[in-house]
């Protein structure tokens, strides 16, 4: 059996990863990890342990003190936070990276999940159906040092062998742990501020279509491609991966026909401009292809879970 550290485990997708992944391997198979603390069910849920991935000592200790084989390194800055704070982000995205693909090189790790975005292509990339080989100038920190990240993973396969493995997420919509910092949280925000006021001041304009996808799709993609045997994984930079694409407008739409008072406004900032060097849609042939990717849930789906979740979570 594998031992797993999820790096990053108290942030949007690792507070969901952590719990799938103690699900299918079992609890202590799978040590949580972050610099911030997690939620109780991660905490409660199996073992934790503080730590920040730029001290390398300490991750190449926590690696070696629990027999470590696996990593899925998820701490990042993102679009919209990266933007504010370049230098950091820059510093944070792929100094972690970097380290750890060296640790795989050395033996200390046998495999790493390293997540990749949309935000690799940039405003002269074609916005529709986008596919996996094409023109790539992101506009953004945050798009820039992913696409390096990505040139970096698949150097590391090539030359040293490492078995890196990642996809470039569209923006990702869950209940478990609210995003924080990146141009598609509006579409998690949303439905927090849907069911507490009945409406919401989008900072993205209303046709602004992007390519998204609810949390359960991303995380069995996630652990589908960690699992895939090696030689199915044809492509060491990142994979493109794809599920629902939809505008605000849309979004609100679907909200509406749940909540019938839902009103929302529009009053873009700094993140619009984001938002516009991205694509609309993406073309996710190959990770179909190589190891048999598929999503599950739409618009409507998503949204009634959503609701149902959140619903709960604030009482
Ligand atoms: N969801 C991310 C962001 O908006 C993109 O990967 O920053």
């Amino acid at each position: 059996m594998s031992k797993i550290i999820v790096i990053g485990a108290s942030g949007q997708i690792g507070s969901d990863l952590t719990l799938e992944l103690r699900n299918r391997f079992g609890s202590d198979n799978v040590l949580a990890s972050d610099i911030k603390n997690a939620t109780d069910e991660v905490t409660s849920g199996g073992p934790f342990e503080t730590l920040d991935v730029m001290d390398e000592k300490k991750v190449s200790d926590t690696l070696n003190k629990h027999n470590i084989d696996t990593v899925y390194l998820l701490a990042a800055m993102l679009s919209g936070s990266a933007e504010k704070n370049p230098k950091k982000a820059w510093d944070l995205n792929m100094k972690s990276l970097l380290s750890l693909l060296d640790m795989a090189k050395d033996g200390i790790i046998k495999k790493l999940f390293w997540p990749s975005s949309i935000a690799v292509f940039g405003p002269t990339t074609p916005k529709k159906n986008t596919p996996q080989l094409t023109i790539m100038e992101p506009s953004t920190v945050y798009g820039i040092s992913k696409l390096a990240g990505e040139r970096w993973c698949e150097y590391y396969f090539k030359k040293y062998g490492v078995d890196v493995r990642g996809v470039r997420y569209p923006g990702l919509i869950s209940y478990k742990t609210e995003a924080g910092g990146g141009t598609t949280d509006y579409a998690v925000e949303i439905f927090y501020e849907a069911i507490r006021h009945s409406r919401y001041e989008c900072f993205l304009e209303e046709n602004t279509t992007l390519p998204m996808m609810f949390m359960p799709d991303a995380i069995n993609a996630t652990i589908d491609l960690v699992e895939a045997p090696a030689e199915k994984v044809k492509i060491r930079s990142s994979y493109n991966l794809s599920a629902v694409s939809f505008s605000p407008k849309e979004l609100a739409g679907e909200i509406k026909k749940h909540i019938p008072e839902f009103t929302i406004s529009y009053k873009p900032d700094f993140r619009q401009q984001i938002a516009e060097s991205w694509p609309g849609s993406i073309n996710d042939d190959e990770a179909r292809k190589d190891w048999g990717w598929k999503y599950e849930y739409d618009l409507e789906k998503m949204t009634d879970i959503m609701l149902r979740e959140i619903k709960k979570k604030l009482g």
